[in-house]
């Protein structure tokens, strides 16, 4: 696999979605390509409707996945679109579909991107390059209040106030426009040198970047459409890689493996709720420690299956 990114866990991975011969895949996190090329190494005549909001992914998949080209749709779109950008291709129903969340090596490791402050480059952090809010917009135009929510929320920052507050002063003076402003402002904060500095700097980052993608936003929505549309004995796998990701995405799938939820003082059933899929992992599944010693961005990697039973979308 190129460097662009390494697949987390890609033998769970095919384990659990079982690629059939001629079936009908999404990724919706293509990235570059690693664990659609596996799947179509595993069953050459598959059809994989892949998705990312990232155009640069999509080029780096397009040349993983040149030889295959013919069984790969490419969509350049967000995973909040899956039904719809489906329907238009007359796709109503799949045999499987991957989520393997948040960011790629690819966009964490290139500077110009923006995510990380290993680099002092401009503050982007968007995966969509088209869209407006961008980490620097975030940083500059956000009230005090809602950074502190953003870093509390997202980065479960615990000085989230005296970061937020540190950011409307140094701003006051100099714009705060690249990864290294950014990260001097919290080191005001957190200090430098030590771990726990590291750790905020880490921590506020992560939560920034799930701001501006709107990340946790769209993720139970997409959940339940893709299992809406998964034919019986499909099945949906998804990897997460922090404990905010990893609750939307076990709670949608115990969700959609119960039955009514009418409150149990009602007698009998309005809410007419159905049980969709039944949860293959009890916990989630972890890289073993082969796979973290060689790939440490799998160290967080908590993988979730279902299997879509019976059932009335
Ligand atoms: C962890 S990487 C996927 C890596 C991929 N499985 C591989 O083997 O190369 C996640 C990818 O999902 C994309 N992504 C994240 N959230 C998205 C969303 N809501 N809609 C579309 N793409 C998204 C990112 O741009 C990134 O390229």
């Amino acid at each position: 696999m190129s460097s662009f990114h390494t697949p987390v866990m890609l033998k769970e991975c095919l384990r659990y979605l079982e690629p059939q011969d001629g079936g009908v895949y999404v990724d919706a996190t293509l990235g570059g390509g690693g664990h659609s090329l596996a799947m179509l190494e595993a069953q050459p005549q598959a059809r994989l409707y892949c998705f990312d909001q990232d155009e640069e992914a999509i080029e780096a998949a397009a040349q993983n996945l040149a030889q295959h080209c013919g069984q790969v749709d490419l969509i350049r779109a967000n995973f909040s679109g899956i039904r719809t950008e489906l329907a238009l291709r007359q796709i109503k129903t799949i045999d499987g579909a991957l989520f393997d969340l948040g960011v790629s090596s690819h966009q964490l490791d290139c500077p110009e991107r923006g995510f990380s402050f290993d680099n002092d480059a401009p503050l982007d952090m968007r995966m969509d390059g088209t869209q407006k809010m961008t980490a620097a917009k975030a940083v500059q135009e956000l009230d005090q209040a809602a950074l502190a929510k953003i870093f509390k929320e997202y980065g479960e920052e615990l000085n989230a106030g005296r970061i937020a507050r540190a950011i409307v002063t140094s701003r006051g003076e100099s714009p705060i426009v690249s990864t290294g402003d950014l990260a001097r402002v919290i080191e005001k904060v957190a200090g430098t040198g030590s771990k726990e500095s590291l750790k905020t700097k880490v921590r506020v980052f992560q939560a920034l970047r799930i701001y501006v993608n709107g990340e946790l936003d769209v993720l139970r929505a997409a959940l339940l459409d893709t299992i809406n549309i998964l034919k019986p004995g499909a099945r949906i796998v998804v990897l997460s890689y922090h404990s905010l990701e990893d609750r939307i995405v076990k709670n949608a799938l115990r969700d959609m493996s119960q039955e009514c939820q009418c409150p149990s003082r009602v007698l009998g059933c309005s809410c007419g709720k159905k049980k969709l899929v039944k949860i293959l992992t009890k916990s989630p599944l972890v890289a073993d420690e082969a796979e973290v010693r060689t790939n440490k961005r799998s160290r967080s990697a908590k993988l979730r299956a279902a299997e879509r039973i019976q059932g009335e979308s």
